[in-house]
């Protein structure tokens, strides 16, 4: 029996699964601002150059200072008042109707300086540059220190589509989802969306992306899981690098986020996640390591959450120990916006940057300098990071933007890469791809007409167009049924007319709640079974920012009429020899084992960004054959999650809330909330595979059109020394072209540390084969992929023994298996002695 910390655990006391509801994003809207003036003059950059006794060139680009140095010059000639309004951001810019603004909490919104003048008018300035990005920094003329704009979010760039007596508009791509993205396993797609993510923040004005979301998908009730790649850290860290880089390539920044353990949305401002140094550095932190040793991202953005009891944005061992000492991160961190309470205990943390801020933070911390509270050393430290990557920006380079990008080549990226992460999880008798005499459809299921592209909140793109399900049909040469659209359109309208108070804590910002699924009687399935060659159900779920997933029926589980639908559309088409096939719109796990073997096929469409529709569409008709993969478990039930007893944590014993805490420039309250870790490293598969608990598809599960055959499986050595290449031969052997995912999983010997059955520590994806050609894949395996960490000695250990590579198309479906030793233990990397739990984790985890 596997000695687990969880097992130790009383789980009586976790047992709530209250759903507390707060609200505290500070995402911007989709409103009209006033007129936008398009370009950071150029003569700030001349100031600059003037200032530093440097000559400008001819080109778009002022002639760069050199950087380290000039900064320092730069932060030797600033005020103390003028380091604390860098450091602090310009607040939140809201040109709202006053029936909106009338429900707005308080607190909530831009900030100016009444007792400054000056910086006031600099900040209703700077507010013009990108109407709607989330924010921005200050700028100082004189020093030559420009704005940096700083705008969401990880399915695409996120800001106004309007401006006031503008008549051109600035729409952005809505991207796939990063889950979906993730199941694509291939980091060269993601760096080529990434690149056209990037050249929209360029092209629109902006600096910064506040991407990609990182965290783990621990839990499937999370509101935020679209927005994380997998409940897998080396499938999140290689997607998020590959994010970054592409982004990057553009010569703009990102923020990686919401760092870290920040796995719920549950009283996401006050909860304090609970759990081990292991957990922290094997699960929780090290997709964050990996991106920032891989692709250096320009900015961290730390989290809301606390862990171990210190908020992420005040911890020094978080921001300084791991992400600088141990990582040699470069960049600046900028808190979540509202994050936190304590802006000395940020500065000193390496907390460089407060979002989105307020004048009395400025204040608090010029006072703080004056009164010895806080070392203006310190301070000086970041801004000097702030404007280190000040010095790469487009604006302070004068990039001269169009606000014209490509969206037409984007759009063909995203429908691409959409169709690349679908995952087919079901498909009996070749339901897929239809046959070429299919020709007629009939859709049923409320988001084939409301297709959903991406989830809600900071990560909602403001796209100019969804292609829904019915869309992408007719695109791709299918006919639907109007009568049917009608129906439909009917219930649509008299739905949102009887919904009730919305339960998105942003709903006062406007947006639309799903509406319940229409029942559908045989008899309509049946009308549409004679008129038409198949039937299209397609199951939709939406989530977002501030709120789990609850009420669970509903949301993981499927609610009966959405089951009666899947069996009575199933049925009466069988009846008539036709078939059935499920489109599943979702941005996280819902349960299918109860409803899976009803259709013909089932195919996991995710929330697959603006050209959604033509993507699926292009899956269906086999344009593309589906190649994606689970980068996420989906459970039997809920229940059988690891994490299902602990989430979404619960009220502390004995402690009260402040109801009035507003600190950090937020509306929302501050509840006492914990959550508890006790599954500890087990988390997805990990889990699952290693207690052998069923689920409905395993991680890594995905079928195809073709049929592959991963053989040949050789290893460089059959002992350890610094490197194992590993590499095997994937054949298509059935009738269509397509791809393969190989992954590469190790076992690991459990003589000193419990391990997990097997992790993934690798992986690859074939290029287009052709029916009965192959390719050979290869693969390193290092140290530190044998590696686990040794809390007692803060250090990365391989123990001696013996090891297997396990290499498949799914954690469970192994294909070829070959074993190598390492004769003595190594230490792999000693790190910094960081966020240990405090007594509370020991005493609920009996440790
Ligand atoms: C979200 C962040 C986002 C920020 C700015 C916060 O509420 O958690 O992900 O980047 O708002 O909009």
């Amino acid at each position: 029996m596997k000695n687990l910390r969880m097992e130790r655990v009383k789980r009586d006391h976790l047992s709530k699964r209250g759903m507390i509801i707060v609200s505290s994003s500070m995402w911007q809207l989709k409103t009209n601002c006033k007129h936008m003036k398009r370009l950071f003059s150029f003569f700030c950059v001349m100031a600059f150059a003037v200032v530093l006794g440097l000559a400008t060139v001819g080109s778009v680009y002022a002639k760069q200072p050199t950087a380290n140095k000039d900064v320092k010059k730069i932060v030797a000639s600033m005020t103390l008042k003028e380091k604390a309004q860098l450091v602090i951001g310009t607040g939140m810019y809201f040109e709202l109707p006053d029936s909106i603004l009338a429900k707005m909490p308080q607190g909530f919104g831009g900030d100016v300086d009444p007792n400054d003048p000056e910086y006031s008018e600099m900040v209703k300035s700077i507010r013009k540059y990108v109407p709607g990005a989330a924010g921005n920094s200050s700028r100082f003329e004189k020093l030559g220190v420009t704005t940096q704009v700083l705008a969401d979010g990880p399915a695409g760039l996120r800001i106004q589509p309007k401006r006031k007596a503008v008549e051109q508009t600035y729409y952005c791509t809505a991207f796939p989802i990063a889950t979906n993205l993730a199941s694509t396993w291939d980091t060269e797609l993601v760096y080529s969306v990434g690149k056209a993510m990037g050249n929209e923040v360029l092209e629109y004005g902006a600096d910064v992306l506040l991407a990609p979301g990182m965290n783990i998908q621990r839990d499937p009730l999370c509101g935020r899981n679209f927005e994380y790649y997998s409940e897998d850290p080396l499938v999140t860290g290689k997607m998020a690098a590959a994010m970054v880089k592409g982004i990057q390539s553009n010569g703009v920044g990102t923020s990686i986020k919401h760092f870290a353990a920040n796995n719920s949305e549950t009283n996401r401002m006050s909860v304090n996640t609970i759990v081990s140094e292991r957990a922290l550095r094997e699960i929780y932190l090290r997709g964050f390591e990996i991106a920032v040793k891989e692709a250096q991202p320009w900015t961290v953005m730390s989290s809301y959450n606390k862990i171990n009891g210190v908020y992420t944005s005040e911890s020094h061992d978080l921001l300084t120990k791991i992400l600088r000492d141990d990582w040699k991160f470069e960049g600046y961190v900028m808190t979540d916006w509202g994050g936190g309470s304590d802006v000395v205990a940020q500065m000193n943390a390496g907390n460089d940057m407060i979002q989105p801020g307020k004048s009395e933070q400025i204040y608090g911390l010029i006072k703080a300098v004056e009164e010895d509270r806080l070392d203006v050393k310190v301070l000086d430290k970041n801004v000097e990071r702030i404007l280190n990557i000040m010095l790469l920006s487009p604006k302070y380079k004068g990039y001269a933007y169009t606000s014209k990008p490509d969206l037409k080549a984007h759009a063909q990226v995203t429908r691409q890469a959409a169709a690349d992460g679908m995952v087919l999880l079901e498909n009996k008798v070749n339901a897929l791809p239809l046959a070429k005499s299919i020709k007629t459809v009939a859709a049923f299921g409320n988001t084939s007409y409301d297709f959903i592209s991406g989830g809600t909140g900071s990560g909602d793109v403001n796209e100019a167009y969804t292609v829904s399900l019915i869309d992408g049909l007719a695109n791709g040469g299918y006919t639907t049924m109007g009568e049917l659209k009608e129906i439909y359109s009917t219930y649509a309208k008299e739905a949102i007319a009887k919904q009730g108070p919305s339960k998105n804590p942003f709903a006062f910002l406007g947006g639309k709640d799903p509406i319940a699924e229409m029942a559908v009687s045989k008899e309509l399935a049946s009308k549409m079974a004679q008129k038409t060659d198949v039937a299209l159900i397609t199951i939709g779920r939406n989530s977002g920012e501030g709120r789990d997933r609850d009420p669970i029926e509903g949301d993981f589980y499927l609610l009966p009429t959405e089951k009666v639908m899947i069996q009575n559309v199933t049925e009466v088409f069988h009846a008539v020899g036709k078939k059935a096939i499920v489109v599943l719109n979702i941005g996280g796990a819902v349960e299918t084992a109860s409803w899976k073997n009803i259709p013909d096929a089932v195919l996991l469409a995710w929330q697959p960004g603006q050209e959604g529709g033509n993507s699926v569409v292009d899956v269906l008709s086999g344009k593309v054959n589906p190649s994606g993969k689970l980068a996420v478990s989906f459970p039997i039930k809920y229940e059988d999650a690891p994490t299902a007893k602990t989430f979404p944590g619960h009220a502390i014993e004995g402690q009260v809330g402040n109801e009035d805490d507003l600190s950090g420039f937020s509306f929302m309250r501050r509840t006492p909330w914990e959550v508890i870790y006790d599954e500890d490293v087990y988390v997805g598969y990990r889990y699952y595979n290693t207690f052998n608990v069923p689920v409905s598809y395993e991680f890594g599960y995905g079928l195809s059109y073709t049929n592959f055959e991963i053989s040949n499986l050789k290893l460089s050595s059959s002992t350890f020394n610094k490197l194992i290449n590993v590499s095997v031969d994937v054949k298509n052997t059935g009738k269509g072209a397509g791809r393969e995912v190989v992954q590469v999983y190790l076992s690991a010997p459990t003589k000193k540390i419990q391990k997990p059955e097997e992790a993934l520590v690798n992986f690859g994806k074939t290029k287009l084969l052709n029916p009965g050609e192959s390719q050979t894949l290869t693969f390193e395996i290092d140290a530190r992929d044998l590696s686990s960490f040794d809390e007692a000695t803060s250090s990365w250990v391989a123990e001696a023994g013996k090891y297997t590579v396990k290499v498949g198309n799914s954690s469970i479906k192994i294909a070829q298996k070959a074993d190598f030793s390492l004769e003595k233990e190594v230490v792999v990397e000693t790190v910094s002695k960081a966020l240990v739990p405090t007594q509370a984790f020991n005493r609920l985890t009996q440790k």
